[in-house]
């Protein structure tokens, strides 16, 4: 972990959650409004559970800001649970001098069995109120400061829907935003978005639920973030690691990715070529199947990334499972639920992207300022990517 961290705490149905981040520099602009724009992208999809009903997140800044102004010492944030009031005798803090009806009957593909055998618990409740993809409004606040750090350097994230169950996305030539944030399932293809959601539509009828695969694209990185030098500075792996950490994603590629596996090095290859004059590189490439990154650094291309979400393990029609008390034949712990959560999870990727190369970009530049981080981004492109450099005497 660089100098750009953060931890979360917080239980799905406890008071809240809280994220502490360290490492932000000073001066940068930051409001509750801004990170609250990204709570709520966080909520929205269809196939969410009722509760992204009842809760309307909003992140507290609880440290780190004044007056609109990062100070440069940890930001802490905090969104309080909206359920809480519902869940105050289950999930009480202090001893309730009576037993509650312990969860034993753990959810195949769920943390709830591997859990409570690691931590020694009887109550599948202990683990699964962690396990929860609940944890990732914490995460998504964090990357809304992420985030704003890169604007500054226009940098740009966005995410979108490939496939949710079989029915997969055309790939536009260029993805018009504006329509993704408009769609319930933050697709670009209006006739594959229909067939997504009468597919959660059947899912939900059936009891069952859906996968899927999001898109994750950073425009505007520059060259050199991550290094080829040593294994954990390599960029790619350190994007891989946190998408993987998003709960139900269970692949993760980059570029061409899979798919060049298959493929020749003439085809996979992004061949190189001399930019029109006036462009901000130099070189550009014919492709970018390298997704944005050779070496285990950016090349000035967007950065693609992909991940694929796992249909999730809490079924309305349970799956078989066994009762730990009794050792006999039981169907799984059922609790509110969601359908399908590709949407929400490409939220979560452009959180997790935009952490990572918030950490890259201040290990690259530095500063403890923003204008510090400013000054030396601008004297690292201005001369690693004029064409003067490359002139030979
Ligand atoms: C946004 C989001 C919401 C989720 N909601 C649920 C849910 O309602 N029910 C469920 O069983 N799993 C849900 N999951 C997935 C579980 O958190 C995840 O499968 C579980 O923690 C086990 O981890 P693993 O699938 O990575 O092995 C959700 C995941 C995400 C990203």
């Amino acid at each position: 972990m660089g100098r750009f961290r953060f931890l979360t705490a917080g239980e799905s149905h406890g008071k809240g959650l809280v994220a502490v981040i360290d490492g932000m520099v000073a001066g940068l602009p930051l409001s509750e409004d801004y990170i609250a724009q990204d709570l709520k992208r966080r909520q929205a999809g269809y196939g969410r559970s009722a509760r992204m009903k009842i809760e309307q997140d909003k992140a507290e800044i609880i440290s780190g800001v004044r007056h609109g102004l990062t100070m440069g010492s940890p930001i802490s944030l905090l969104i309080w649970n909206r359920v809480w009031e519902d869940w105050q005798e289950i999930m009480s803090v202090a001893p309730i001098g009576k037993k509650i009806q312990p969860i034993t009957t753990p959810r195949p593909g769920h943390a709830d069995l591997a859990g409570i055998t690691k931590y020694g618990v009887e109550d599948i409740r202990l683990i699964l109120e962690r396990a929860s993809a609940r944890e990732t409004a914490a995460r998504v606040a964090v990357g809304a400061v992420a985030r704003r750090f890169l604007n500054e350097f226009g940098i740009t994230i966005h995410s979108h829907t490939l496939s949710i169950g079989k029915h997969r996305a055309k790939q536009p030539r260029s993805i018009n935003w504006k329509q993704v944030e408009k769609s319930p399932i933050r697709c670009a293809d209006a006739t594959a978005e229909k067939a997504m959601m009468a597919a959660i539509d059947d899912a939900k009828a059936k009891g069952d639920t859906l996968g899927g695969i999001f898109e994750v694209i950073a425009a505007g990185v520059p060259v050199g973030l991550g290094s080829h030098v040593q294994w954990d500075r390599r960029l790619n792996g350190q994007i891989a690691q946190a998408m993987m950490s998003i709960p139900a994603v269970k692949g993760v590629d980059i570029g061409g990715g899979f798919s060049t596996a298959g493929a020749k090095g003439s085809q996979t290859q992004d061949v190189i070529g001399t930019s029109p004059k006036g462009a901000a590189l130099p070189w550009r490439r014919a492709t970018n199947n390298a997704g944005g990154i050779e070496g285990g650094m950016s090349n000035g291309e967007p950065i693609v990334v992909h991940a694929a979400i796992k249909p999730i393990a809490t079924l309305g029609k349970p799956l078989p499972s066994v009762d730990l008390r009794t050792g006999k034949k039981a169907e799984a712990h059922y609790e509110r639920s969601d359908i399908c959560v590709v949407p929400a999870a490409g939220v979560i990727g452009e959180a997790m992207l935009a952490i990572v190369l918030t950490g890259a970009m201040l290990e690259k530049f530095g500063g403890d300022h923003l204008k510090e981080t400013w000054v030396n981004y601008k004297n690292y492109t201005g001369s690693a990517y004029s064409r003067k450099r490359y002139a030979t005497s």
